[in-house]
């Protein structure tokens, strides 16, 4: 450990300062509670107090009438993944032969991401709608997907991978498993920032992957940095040391997991109710979003949903993509990297691999996705069929999931 300031005194000061007000978070909070996950909220009665309930993607899906299932996807390198699929809408029940679609969620996103607005408004819903067998995936580290053959989610070894491993091993082994349960011979991608970044890192390093995806369909798509950063990004990359070093000190692994504690800060601090309600309105909307297209009646919902845990090192890889200007994999330094990778310096994607048709989408003003970085991305891009600009000047990063006329604006227009 470097001797600093923030590691001889800082960070001491607030450890302490956390374990003199643990108590109260907990009381109020429920700070210490494991989440579970269930598909109907028992009564409160019957209700083990050692846990916190959530309502998962099942009943989130099963409230509207929608027939929702989930798998269980074992990647090569024994990740345990969770898988749901929306097989069945009330207005077109399950069927077999129906086209198979996969829509990828984004950085401390879940499956839950993409059906929290309801029927009408979500994307997965308007597929299933549309007729169309919809799956949806959880990357290794999320709040579904924290199971390993043989390690634990409390070792450090298992939270050793970026969106790398997601890109190389949870999307074929997800990938396969659609494809095999549908007996299909392709399926169509629609992925949404992270979840645009990880089909790169598949196709560039598993070409063959190529042949099992007929389209793609890319929200808000990150693979380049240019020189500059703004908003919440700039602000984390002024801080990005001594966050790094905060994270060291404290030994985290994972950051930003479903939680309790964010349940309950929604439901008792971000309630319309509230008088904090503005100002955890106005604090949630630096993630990038337009507060003015997104309903603040369903902030407490969201909250519980969202964020869902990612491992420290993807923030760690986005980071180093930034800094050096380069789409390569993550540098763990020579030893890691021979034993990851094969080689001591971490490989390049090499874009030109990635042979499906692309459909791009992007927002002017989007905090995130930069429009000159995706620009320079679907220029690299052998088979970009459009690149698509949203019809709204203040339309930002996670409108594409929330926002209230996001239908209009994109998911009719796909
Ligand atoms: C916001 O969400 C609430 C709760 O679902 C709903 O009753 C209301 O109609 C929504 N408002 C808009 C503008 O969509």
């Amino acid at each position: 450990m470097k001797f600093t300031v923030w590691n001889w005194l800082v960070f001491p000061a607030m450890g302490l300062v956390w374990s003199m007000t643990v108590p109260i978070f907990n009381h109020f909070y429920c700070a210490d509670m494991p989440i579970e996950h269930v598909t109907e909220m028992m009564d409160p009665q019957d209700w083990d107090s050692d846990t916190y309930q959530m309502i998962n993607f099942i009943g989130l899906a099963e409230k509207y009438g929608y027939t929702a299932e989930e798998y269980k996807v074992t990647t090569k390198d024994g990740y345990i993944l969770t898988l749901h699929r929306i097989s069945g809408s009330p207005s077109s029940p399950k069927a077999s032969g129906k086209p198979a679609v996969y829509l990828q969620h984004g950085i401390l996103l879940s499956s839950d991401s993409w059906i929290l607005m309801g029927p009408e408004k979500d994307l997965a819903f308007l597929l299933a709608d549309q007729g169309k067998d919809v799956w949806l995936g959880n990357t290794r580290g999320n709040t579904y997907s924290r199971a390993h053959v043989k390690l634990d989610p409390a070792e450090e070894k298992f939270w050793e991978f970026s969106y790398h491993e997601m890109g190389i091993y949870d999307l074929p082994a997800i990938i396969d498993t659609i494809l095999d349960v549908t007996d299909s011979q392709k399926l169509e991608y629609y992925g949404y920032s992270m979840g645009t970044t990880i089909s790169y890192v598949l196709l560039s390093q598993r070409p063959e992957y190529n042949q099992k995806i007929s389209k793609m369909y890319h929200i808000a798509p990150v693979a380049k940095w240019g020189s500059t950063l703004k908003s919440m990004l700039k602000v984390m990359d002024v801080i990005f040391d001594a966050l790094k070093e905060f994270i060291t000190f404290f030994k985290f692994q994972q950051l930003l997991p479903q939680s309790a504690m964010a349940a309950e800060l929604g439901k008792k601090q971000c309630d319309e109710s509230s008088f904090f309600q503005p100002i955890c309105f106005t604090l949630f909307s630096t993630i990038g979003l337009d507060k003015s297209r997104f309903n603040q009646t369903l902030l407490p919902h969201v909250m519980k949903h969202f964020p869902a845990g990612v491992s420290k090192y993807t923030v760690y890889h986005y980071n180093q993509n930034y800094n050096t200007h380069k789409f390569a994999a993550y540098d763990y330094g020579v030893g890691i990297n021979l034993k990851k990778y094969g080689t001591t310096k971490p490989p390049k994607y090499d874009l030109s691999k990635v042979k499906v048709p692309v459909t791009i989408w992007y927002a002017d003003n989007d905090d995130i996705a930069y429009p000159d970085n995706v620009f320079s991305l679907a220029e690299e891009l052998p088979n970009v069929i459009d690149v698509n600009k949203v019809d709204d000047p203040k339309f930002n990063h996670f409108d594409f999931l929330w926002a209230t006329d996001v239908r209009q604006l994109v998911y009719n227009k796909l």
